[in-house]
């Protein structure tokens, strides 16, 4: 029987470990930009590859039969001899666009999947001192400054009505999902509270469980993403999914409390916000 709570005490040395790499910076203005991914804007810097290789080397050391699953280095298989049932889903660098303009919401996000569930998530913020974890079933909990005894338990809000909610939501690099993702922000606009972008998702599944935002959504994340900041949304009470009834995907995520949700996934679905993707195909 694997320990969720043990997993979750590797994920947290390793992401606080790789926060302090990523906070501790001192090179020139910038970080340098060495590569793109999916568009010209979706940047990767020598520290998203740095703090993966860190966290990688750190799961590796204590537990080598498992898989890693990272933004950067892809899926890599434990080595032999070791059966492998957990899977550790890594973003070394949540908000890398923010990381690079000196913009304080950033975060390492690591979650341990046990025979594709998962049980542990820990997404630290390390500009705020600010350490998110859960372990499935035991509530989700907000550790400041690294000291263990000061943990808070974290509740998402409830009671609030579509209108009065403070919606988080966030943007793919694609300029044509981006199309549509601001004819959506458009028409949710005059129907809530305001909208925010965070530029970190796992930072906004965080919010969702701190209460400090309403809900969250957003089209095309990565499984990195959300795979640990949706358990911590969860695990404070909130409801994680896709629209009308789906589970949630990378095509897309939501996450609000329990009387909040509906009402939102109603609106958003009368908005048909997946649409890019027939659009792309239909196009000539
Ligand atoms: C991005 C951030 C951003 C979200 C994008 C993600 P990255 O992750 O979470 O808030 O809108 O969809 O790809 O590229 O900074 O790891
Ligand atoms: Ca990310
Ligand atoms: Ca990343």
């Amino acid at each position: 029987m694997t320990d969720p709570g043990a997993l979750l005490r590797i994920a947290m040395d390793a992401a606080g470990e790789a926060g302090r790499l990523l906070a501790s910076w001192r090179g020139p203005e910038r970080p340098e930009v060495i590569d793109t991914k999916s568009s010209p804007t979706d940047v990767v810097t020598e520290m998203d590859r740095r703090s993966e290789a860190l966290i990688t080397e750190r799961i590796r050391a204590v537990r080598p039969g498992d898989t890693v699953l990272g933004e950067e280095g892809g899926q890599t298989l434990g080595g032999p001899g070791h059966p492998a049932g957990v899977r550790w889903v890594v973003d070394p660098l949540d908000g890398t666009v923010n990381y690079l303009y000196g913009l304080p919401d950033w975060a390492v996000s690591i979650a341990a999947e046990v025979n594709g569930t998962v049980l542990a998530g820990v997404v630290a913020v390390p500009r705020c001192g600010e350490m998110f974890t859960a372990v499935a079933g035991q509530g989700a909990w907000l550790r400041r400054d690294g000291d263990p005894a000061n943990a808070i338990r974290l509740h998402c809000t409830t009671g609030v009505p579509l209108g009065r909610a403070l919606v988080g939501t966030g943007f793919a690099y694609d300029p044509e999902v981006r199309r549509v993702q601001g004819e959506v922000v458009a028409a949710l606009l005059p129907h809530v509270r305001d909208i925010r972008r965070g530029g970190a998702a796992a930072v906004d599944f965080c919010s969702v469980a701190a209460g400090r935002l309403d809900a969250y959504f957003e089209r095309g994340l990565h499984y990195w993403d959300y795979a640990a900041g949706g358990l911590i949304a969860r695990e404070a009470g909130a409801v994680v999914g896709g629209l009308s009834g789906r589970a949630e995907t990378t095509s897309m995520a939501v996450a609000a409390g329990p009387d909040l949700y509906p009402q939102l996934d109603k609106f958003l679905a009368r908005l048909d916000p997946e649409r890019d993707e027939r659009l792309a195909l239909t196009e000539p």
